[in-house]
C-alpha cells in the first residue's frame, strides 16, 4: 500500500480501530493515518488508547460527520489524503428497523460525499477501498454460497443503504475512473465490538446472570471471522486488488446462533463458574422481521487470486474473544453508558 496519508473513516468503531491497530503494528505500511469519525454511541475513542502516545507522527484523529461536504473537503485538502478506508456506518440491522434514517443518511449520503471528495483530489489519489457485507445478497437456503456474482437481495433497511452504497462506489468506478476496490465481508467477532451484537452481548448477559435473548428459533446461520483476519483481508485488497474489483471475506465458519450462545455459556462457565450452568438462561424471544436465514460465503476470488486466508479458527477465537470480554470490566461499563443507554430507554422504555 503506497498511500502517505491514508483517511480511515469510523475508526473509533469495533472494525475500524482494530483496523488501525493493525496497519500501525505491520511494518508494511509506513504512511500516516487520519481517522474521521462523528462519535456515535457506537464510536468510542478509548477504542484506540494509547495509539496517538505510540505514534505521534503518524495518527491523527478529525472528528466529523461524513455527513458534511465542507469537513470532508478540509480534512482532504488539510492532510492531501492520497487513500481511503471507508469504514463508517450505522451498522446493527435492529436499530435499522426501528429507525432507518441515519442508515439512509451516513451509508448512502456520506458514502457519497467521500466519493466526491476523493474525485476532487485528481491525480494524487491511489485507493478507495469500501468496506461493506454480505448481507447485500439476501438470504441463503440450506445450499450454497455467495460469490461475487451473486445478485444484490438486501432484506433490511441496513443492508438496502449498503448496497446502495456500493452501488455508488462501483459507479464512480466506472463513469469517473475513480481507483475503488469493495469489499463484501461475513460476520465479524473480536476486541472492542459495542455489546448490542450477538457475541459481546451474549458473554456480558451471561457473566451478569441476565437473560440470553435468542431471536426465533435460533437456528439462523452467520459465517464468523475473527476481526483481525478481516483487517488483514482488507489490507491485502487495498494493496494487491484490482481496481474496480469486489471481494467477498468470509470465515469458512458457519455457526447456527443456538450453538454459538450455548458454547459462549460454557466458556463462561469454565473461566468464571457460577452456582448453576449459565444455559438456564437461554430465552427463545420473538423473531426479527425479516431475518435472513443463512449466510456463507466463498472468498476463493480472494484466496487464489490475492493470497489471503483466515488464520483464526472459530474456537480459538472465540475463547480469546470471551476472555477479552470478561477482562475488560472498564470498556464494557464505559461503552454501555450514556447515549446507549438514552438510546435504550428511548426505544423500549425504562427499565
Ligand atoms: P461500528 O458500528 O462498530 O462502528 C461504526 C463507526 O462509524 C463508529 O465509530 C461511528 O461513530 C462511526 N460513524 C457512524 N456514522 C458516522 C458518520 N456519519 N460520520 C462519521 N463517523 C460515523 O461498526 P463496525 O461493526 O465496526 O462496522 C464497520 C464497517 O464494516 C461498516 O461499514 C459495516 O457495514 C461493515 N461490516 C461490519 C461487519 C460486522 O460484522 N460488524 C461485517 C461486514 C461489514
Ligand atoms: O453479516 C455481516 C453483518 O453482521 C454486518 O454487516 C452487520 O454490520 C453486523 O451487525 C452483523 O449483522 P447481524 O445482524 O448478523 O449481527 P447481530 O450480531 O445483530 O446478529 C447475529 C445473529 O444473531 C442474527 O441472526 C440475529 C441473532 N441475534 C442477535 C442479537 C443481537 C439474536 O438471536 N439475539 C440477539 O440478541
Amino acid at each position: 500500500m503506497n498511500s502517505e496519508n491514508l483517511l480511515v473513516t469510523g475508526g473509533c468503531g469495533f472494525i475500524g480501530s482494530n483496523f488501525i491497530r493493525h496497519l500501525l503494528a505491520d511494518g508494511r505500511f509506513q504512511g500516516r493515518i487520519i481517522n474521521t469519525d462523528c462519535l456515535t454511541y457506537a464510536g468510542n475513542p478509548d477504542n484506540l488508547k494509547g495509539v496517538k502516545e505510540a505514534h505521534p507522527e503518524r495518527y491523527f484523529f478529525e472528528k466529523a460527520d461524513i455527513c458534511d461536504m465542507d469537513a470532508l473537503r478540509g480534512i482532504f485538502n488539510r492532510h492531501r489524503v492520497d487513500a481511503v478506508c471507508h469504514f463508517a456506518a450505522e451498522s446493527h440491522v435492529d436499530r435499522s428497523i426501528k429507525k432507518p434514517d441515519s442508515f439512509v443518511q451516513t451509508n448512502i449520503i456520506g458514502t457519497f460525499n467521500l466519493l466526491e471528495a476523493a474525485r476532487g483530489a485528481g491525480s494524487r489519489f491511489r485507493i478507495f477501498h469500501h468496506i461493506s457485507t454480505d448481507e447485500v445478497y439476501g438470504s441463503l437456503g440450506r445450499e450454497g454460497y455467495f460469490t461475487e456474482e451473486t445478485p444484490y437481495r438486501p432484506n433490511s433497511p441496513y443492508s438496502a443503504s449498503k448496497a446502495s452504497s456500493d452501488h455508488l462506489v462501483r459507479a464512480y468506478h466506472e463513469t469517473y475512473g475513480l481507483p475503488t476496490t469493495i469489499s463484501n465481508c461475513s460476520n465479524n467477532y473480536g476486541p472492542y465490538q459495542f455489546p448490542e451484537k450477538l457475541i459481546p452481548l451474549i458473554v456480558l448477559n451471561a457473566r451478569d446472570g441476565k437473560p440470553l435473548p435468542v431471536y426465533g428459533d435460533g437456528r439462523n446461520v452467520r459465517d464468523w471471522l475473527y476481526v483481525t483476519d478481516h483487517c488483514e483481508a482488507i489490507r491485502t485488497i487495498m494493496e494487491k486488488g484490482a481496481r474496480g474489483e469486489t471481494y467477498n471475506i468470509g470465515g469458512h465458519a458457519e455457526m447456527e446462533n443456538i450453538t454459538i450462545v450455548e458454547m459462549i455459556c460454557d466458556l463462561v462457565d469454565e473461566i468464571e463458574p457460577a452456582g448453576a450452568p449459565r444455559r438456564r438462561l437461554i430465552t427463545f424471544v420473538k423473531d426479527r422481521p425479516g431475518h435472513d436465514r443463512r449466510y456463507a460465503i466463498d472468498f476463493s476470488k480472494l484466496s487464489g487470486e490475492l493470497g489471503w486466508k483466515p488464520a483464526e479458527s472459530f474456537a480459538s477465537g472465540l475463547r480469546k474473544t470471551v476472555l477479552w470480554y470478561l477482562e475488560h470490566k472498564e470498556w464494557n461499563e464505559r461503552v454501555r453508558s450514556g447515549a446507549y443507554q438514552s438510546w435504550i430507554r428511548e426505544q423500549y422504555g425504562e427499565g
